[in-house]
């Protein structure tokens, strides 16, 4: 679509597609983070039941789901008994609503949904379960919900990591689980751009080569969780694997947390308490309220690529939206901002020329242009001006 050439507002004349946002029952949308990683043993269950009672200890209505379809093991770590109906109730329509699995915990504003560790059949969901399940994450009612899910790089994994306000990857320092590590944000990343690519073309956006990896830093970065590791031992990591995705994949890698190697965790499990009930004041149960705070924490206002790229999320009207801002170079000559559900699909494009009157009007260097089209379109977002994501009352 051409640019306007009077209005110097590039939210004011929009590509879009979807129509509507999120699910359609009323209500703010909780934030979902899910927990992944390569490698199985590397304390994706600890630390996502950990950082769950952690939340929900802080006030926060949490649901804590075993995502790990094969393996389901989270209600040994609370302490709990495991609600009588699992996931497998809900792939096979006996249960229709997510919320109704939640069964209580011994901790006040945590609810568990279980697994499906005995019902194998359950453990390979078909797509549109999956999808299922997805959206019905997003419409459980509490502020939050801890996805744990199964160590590899299976497409169901993926998908839920992906479909996640914040994917965290869990790995410890040890080589075999930062390979495993290193191969499972590969696989997300090339997932999650064929996922932006197929949404954008049903959207009938054109899907510009070079891929993510050539085109600067555009893909949102990895939020890592070093476990068992001195904070030291943690940075040398993720600048390690920023490098290595940086160069590969074209996405960052930032520390999230590092939490410490602590026998509170074993005794804990042992127990049948949570770390963060039973020994709240060891060390680990520091790090995961930390973990926890820093997740919780708004999202810095941008994620600038060394090159070309803004990447930012901003809560709209509850739902969590992925705004992300390119130069496309020469030949087009244009700036891109697209805005992303968190499912991956489109619900807003805007393409500006560089010679477009928008930029003239704000003198932007060529440096600047990527910055000024962002903020634009973040502003017109927040201010409603942006068609598909008015509401309709
Ligand atoms: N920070 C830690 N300190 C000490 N032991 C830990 C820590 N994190 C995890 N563990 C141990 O590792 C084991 C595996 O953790 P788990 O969360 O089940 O891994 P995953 O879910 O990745 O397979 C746990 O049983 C626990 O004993
Ligand atoms: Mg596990």
């Amino acid at each position: 679509m051409a640019p306007s050439q009077k209005t110097p507002d590039p939210a004011a004349d929009d590509v879009a597609s979807g129509g509507g946002v999120g699910p359609s029952r009323g209500g703010p949308r909780p934030r979902v983070w899910a927990f992944g990683g390569g490698k199985g043993g590397v304390g994706k269950s600890v630390v996502a039941a950990n950082v769950a009672v952690s939340m929900a200890l802080q006030g926060r209505r949490v649901v804590l789901v075993d995502g790990d379809l094969g393996g389901a093991n989270l209600d040994t770590l609370l302490g709990c008994e495991r609600p009588t109906a699992t996931l497998s109730a809900f792939f096979g329509r006996e249960i229709t609503r997510l919320e109704d699995l939640a069964g209580p915990t011994a901790i006040p504003n945590l609810t568990l949904v279980a697994g499906d560790g005995d019902a194998l059949g359950a453990a390979n969901p078909a797509h549109a379960q999956k999808q299922k399940l997805i959206r019905h994450l997003r419409m459980l009612p509490c502020d939050l919900v801890v996805v744990d899910l199964g160590a590899g790089t299976s497409f169901n994994t993926l998908d839920l990591y992906l479909a996640a306000d914040v994917g965290v990857c869990v790995t410890t320092s040890e080589s075999t689980s930062l390979q495993n590590c290193f191969s499972f944000i590969k696989t997300a990343s090339l997932r999650e751009q064929e996922q932006r690519d197929a949404a954008a073309r049903k959207a009938g956006a054109t899907v510009t080569p070079p891929t993510a990896a050539a085109s600067g830093l555009t893909l949102r970065p990895t939020s890592l969780v070093v476990n068992r590791s001195l904070p030291s031992e943690a940075r040398r990591i993720t600048n390690l694997l920023h490098d290595l995705a940086g160069r590969f994949l074209g996405r960052g890698v930032r520390l999230t947390a590092s939490l410490s190697d602590d026998p509170a965790v074993a005794r804990s499990i042992r127990a049948g308490r949570p770390v963060c009930v039973g020994e709240p004041n060891s060390s680990f149960a520091h790090d995961i309220d930390t973990l926890a705070r820093e997740l919780w924490r708004p999202s810095p206002v941008a994620h600038e690529g060394p090159r070309t790229g803004i990447n930012e999320e901003i809560d709209h009207d509850g739902v969590r939206l992925h705004v992300q801002t390119e130069d496309l170079g020469a030949p087009q000559c244009a700036v891109r901002t697209q805005v992303f559900r968190t499912d991956g699909s489109v619900v807003f494009t805007r393409r500006t020329a560089w010679e477009d009157a928008f930029f003239a009007k704000l003198a932007a260097a060529p440096a600047d242009r990527v910055r000024f089209h962002h903020v634009a379109i973040v502003r017109a977002l927040r201010a409603g001006r942006v068609e598909p994501l008015r509401r309709s009352a």
